[in-house]
């Protein structure tokens, strides 16, 4: 029988008994799986764990803030945060191809885990090895990226088709089996607040799968601007529980002439992307009202620079998957 409490059973228990004496990290991105997968884990193995947030500089606004404060509130959980900002983007100039982006970060979360790792030896050096990487793969990360068959079906899940061929880590995958409303479900047993239970999914690749063309520090700061603008937005018209999640797209390659204060501008699209789903293997753009529309377009082209045009995308999943890239 399927209950989130013998989930949660069996699950403290495969894990102690995989773990053993050894020590674990937990890669945190501030969203609902890493944060279940976390919670879960600890509850098994305690203070054998440090969970390890990653500043990608591919967050949305406050979003760094947020996993700082607020997670560790909740759980009181160990808590390292690595700035790798440079990092990243070092590694995704000149890349504008998807597929490549994706395996890119993946494998550059690895080893900023692998740093991480390291520094929490040095620290405890007596200690038992950290062995184990504690990642909130879901049922549906797993089928549209191939399995772990190193072909991806449909894209590279950060966590799944995106882990480099040399990692030297034993997985931990709690989640693994389950749909994001079971998931959603398993976290309110262990007592997540509503704020991380609730939150709407954000990809671990983060803004950088949301920008159409290379990903530069200038572009995300724009995309940061415009997503800030959009959900600040939904949320104040009430929209946050009808809506799965809306990506915010910034279309870097392509450019339209506008009209703006005095003359001809030449500059970008954002694209708005809400959507209903059950489980993110299906999904249909959401009915938005128009006013809340209108009212997202006008602030996005009056306040973020270099942006001239906001288009809506009404394409169901499938055909369009719910991210641009
Ligand atoms: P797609 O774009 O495949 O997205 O329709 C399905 C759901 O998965 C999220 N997504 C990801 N989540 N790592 C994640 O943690 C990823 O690499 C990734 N790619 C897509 C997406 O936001 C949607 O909820």
């Amino acid at each position: 029988d399927w209950t989130t409490g013998n989930v949660i059973e069996e699950q403290i228990e495969a894990i102690r008994a995989q773990v053993g004496e050894k020590r674990a990290i937990c890669g945190l991105s501030g969203g609902v799986d890493s944060a279940v997968a976390a919670a879960l884990v600890q509850k098994a193995i305690g203070s054998q764990l440090t969970c390890v947030y990653v500043d990608h500089g591919l967050m949305r606004k406050g979003e760094t803030e947020q996993v700082e404060k607020d997670f560790v509130a909740a759980t009181g959980v160990q808590l390292k945060v690595v700035d790798a900002q440079e990092r990243f983007l070092e590694a995704l100039a000149g890349v504008s191809d998807p597929e490549e982006k994706r395996k890119i970060i993946g494998r550059e979360f690895i080893r900023v885990f692998e740093q991480a790792q390291a520094e929490i030896v040095a620290e405890a050096p007596d200690d038992h090895p950290v062995e184990f990487l504690v990642q909130g793969t879901l049922y549906p990360d797993v089928v549209e990226s191939g399995g772990g068959t190193g072909t991806a079906n449909i894209k590279s899940h950060h966590n799944v088709g995106g882990l480099p061929e040399d990692l030297e880590f034993k997985l931990i995958e709690p989640l693994r089996k389950l749909f994001k409303d079971e998931v959603r479900m398993v976290g309110q047993e262990l007592g997540l607040p509503e704020e991380i239970v609730q939150r709407q999914p954000f990809p671990g690749p983060g803004l950088g799968i949301r920008i159409v063309g290379e990903v530069t520090k200038e572009r995300l700061d724009l995309l940061r601007e415009a997503d800030a603008i959009a959900r600040e937005e939904l949320t104040a018209a009430g929209l946050d529980g009808q809506i799965w999640q809306c990506p915010v797209v910034l279309l870097a390659d392509v450019r339209s002439v506008g009209v703006q204060g005095d003359g001809r501008t030449y500059g970008h699209p954002i694209v708005l992307r809400p959507v209903s789903s059950e489980d993110a293997m299906t999904a249909d753009w959401t009915r938005m009202p128009y006013d809340v529309l209108a009212k997202i377009s006008t602030r996005i082209t009056n306040e973020v620079k270099d942006v001239n045009r906001v288009v809506l995308d009404v394409t169901s999943k499938p055909p369009g998957t719910i991210e641009w890239e």
